[in-house]
């Protein structure tokens, strides 16, 4: 029997030998590679000394292959839980230095094992993924290791935030985790998710790719809308994981934190009274409109480059954490198309479930026409967009700035949809479809008839123009609750929120309702 200070020697060894991991030469590659390693990772994401490791001695037991002789530092994941910005948080990131990261019987485990625990404390569960994907020796039990991390991506949706950032591979139905949690960040040039590899699509289609062009950073950003965050290194992934954290609670029982941010509650912003162009057809800045209100002009935005024509992000107001939807007149007119409808959906419902109130700028002259959209299903996602705005209990503000129109000025959280405070400018714009559409049904006799038809067309949109392109039919209604000055705009928000910050809204109990998917 060894002696004690033997044993206590023997546990500072057995503690080193996990820690180096796959070992010099694939740390070496590794970092070669333009990755860090999977402990380096974790050092950036805790406050110093906070991290608390977990199962770092769980070994596989597959006896298949080499597998019995086959030594796996920490099972290729490093698990534990600890402080980021002073709050809890648990997390796993898997380690490609010992086996590609790839995830066993055992591996899994160690996840599921974290998750859990997540899910008991009530805090954020971050995934640093850098994987071979299932480890193929193990066959069926990586399998079934795969189905008990996606259990549980479902069982805490909406229970804690969930984060994954793409470090490395994620290939096959290993992308499937991350994509079930509530936020993607990707690496350029380092990471990738596709289900089947380029050598796969070659074999079946015949179409040459790369993994970059397959399932990079850049395309899940740009066309797949996969992934919310692209960034530049490891570094920069998380310190944006820690920047969203910052804006978010710790789970669904509790509001996001308030932070003093030094700027005025009562700052106005002369600048928005003059930044609505005379002509319609002319587009202006919405990321301004939504900076010059929140506090110093701060704000994060995920799917900055996916589906453009409409803006989502998080920002504070007087401190308090929003979430803002806002149209963006600079992309297709800021029209509602499929891909715009699923991003903005996926965000109220995120801020709904964590006690985020909901921020709508509107500036929409309606779904996108055309067989494109119509083949692609505009009426089912464009249903998300009214369901998911009527779904929410969080606080709802409503500022309409310009145009409002027909089903879209619905979609974008009118006040029969459970708007709390509707605030229209007074160049708003609110009607039941735009104007030369309008004249030409309610008048297409008349213009017919006319001796210059085109000047009578001219005349009745004019007409409809001066008549319904304002904000007081709606207000007289009280579908607008005020109408104010642009410059105003801060204030007033901020005036509504604190008032709205005791709202309690409840609803019949259901087991979940069926969102047109
Ligand atoms: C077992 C794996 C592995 C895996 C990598 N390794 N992936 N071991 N199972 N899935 C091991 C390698 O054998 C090697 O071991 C080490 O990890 C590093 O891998 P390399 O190939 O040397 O690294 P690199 O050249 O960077 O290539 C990375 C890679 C490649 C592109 C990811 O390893 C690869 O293609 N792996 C297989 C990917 C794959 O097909 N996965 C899908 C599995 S099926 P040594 O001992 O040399 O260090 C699946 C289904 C899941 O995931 C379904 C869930 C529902």
């Amino acid at each position: 029997m060894a002696t004690v200070p033997d044993r206590l020697k023997d546990l500072k060894t057995r503690q080193d030998k996990e820690k180096a991991a796959g070992g010099p030469q694939a740390i070496d590659k590794q970092h070669k590679s333009g990755k860090l390693t999977a402990r380096e990772r974790l050092d950036l994401l805790f406050d110093p000394g906070s991290f608390c490791e977990l199962d770092m001695f769980v070994r596989h037991r597959c006896s298949d292959f080499d597998m019995p002789k086959t030594y796996i530092a920490g099972e290729g994941v490093v698990t534990g839980y600890g402080l980021v910005n002073g709050r809890q948080v648990c997390a796993y990131s898997q380690d490609f230095t010992a086996r590609g990261g790839s995830l066993g019987e055992m591996h899994a485990k160690k996840i599921a094992k974290v998750m859990d625990l997540a899910m008991k404390l009530g805090v954020p569960c971050v995934g640093l993924n850098d994987s071979g994907g299932a480890r193929i020796q193990e066959g069926i039990d990586a399998l079934a290791g795969y189905g008990s991390i996606f259990y549980r991506n479902s069982c805490a949706s909406g229970v804690i935030p969930q984060i994954s950032a793409i470090m490395g591979p994620t290939a096959g139905g290993a992308v499937y985790s991350p994509a079930m949690t509530d936020w993607i960040f990707m690496v350029k040039q380092t990471s990738y998710m596709f289900i089947t590899g380029p050598e796969v699509i070659k074999t079946v289609s015949g179409e040459t790719i790369d993994f970059e062009n397959l399932g990079g950073a850049l395309v899940h950003n740009t066309k797949s809308g996969v992934a919310h965050f692209i960034c530049d290194s490891d570094t920069h992934a998380i310190e944006r994981i820690k920047e969203l954290l910052s804006y978010l609670p710790s789970n669904n029982m509790e509001d996001p934190p308030i932070i003093d941010t030094g700027d005025n509650p009562a700052r106005i912003t002369p600048a928005l009274d003059a930044i609505i162009p005379e002509s319609a057809r002319q587009s202006y800045d919405m990321r301004e409109v939504i900076r010059s209100i929140v506090d110093n002009g701060t704000i994060m935005e995920p799917h900055s480059l996916y589906a453009e024509n409409i803006i989502v992000c998080f920002a504070r107001v007087n401190g308090r954490t929003v979430g803002i939807i806002a149209n963006n007149p600079q992309m297709i007119a800021g029209s509602l198309d499929v891909n715009a409808s699923d991003k903005a959906t996926r965000f109220i419902r995120f801020c709904d479930a964590f006690n985020i109130p909901l921020l709508t700028i509107v500036d929409v002259p309606g779904y996108l026409p055309g067989t494109d959209q119509e083949w692609n299903g505009i009426i089912r996602h464009g249903a998300k967009l009214l369901w998911c705005y009527s779904e929410a209990t969080v606080p709802k503000i409503t500022m309409i700035v310009r145009k409002a129109y027909g089903g879209a000025y619905l979609a974008m959280c009118a006040k029969d949809l459970g708007a709390d405070m509707v605030f229209a400018w007074p160049t708003a714009e609110i009607a039941v479809m735009g104007a030369e559409g309008a004249a030409n049904i309610i008048h297409r006799k008349e213009i017919s008839e006319a001796a210059d038809p085109k000047a009578k067309l001219q005349e009745k949109i004019e007409e409809y123009r001066n008549l319904f392109y304002t904000p007081y039919i709606a207000a007289a209604r009280g579908l607008v609750d005020e109408v104010i000055m642009p410059s105003d705009s801060r204030p007033k928000i901020i005036n509504a929120l604190e008032f709205l910050s005791t709202k309690r809204e409840t609803r019949p109990p259901k087991k979940h309702g069926n969102i047109p998917m």
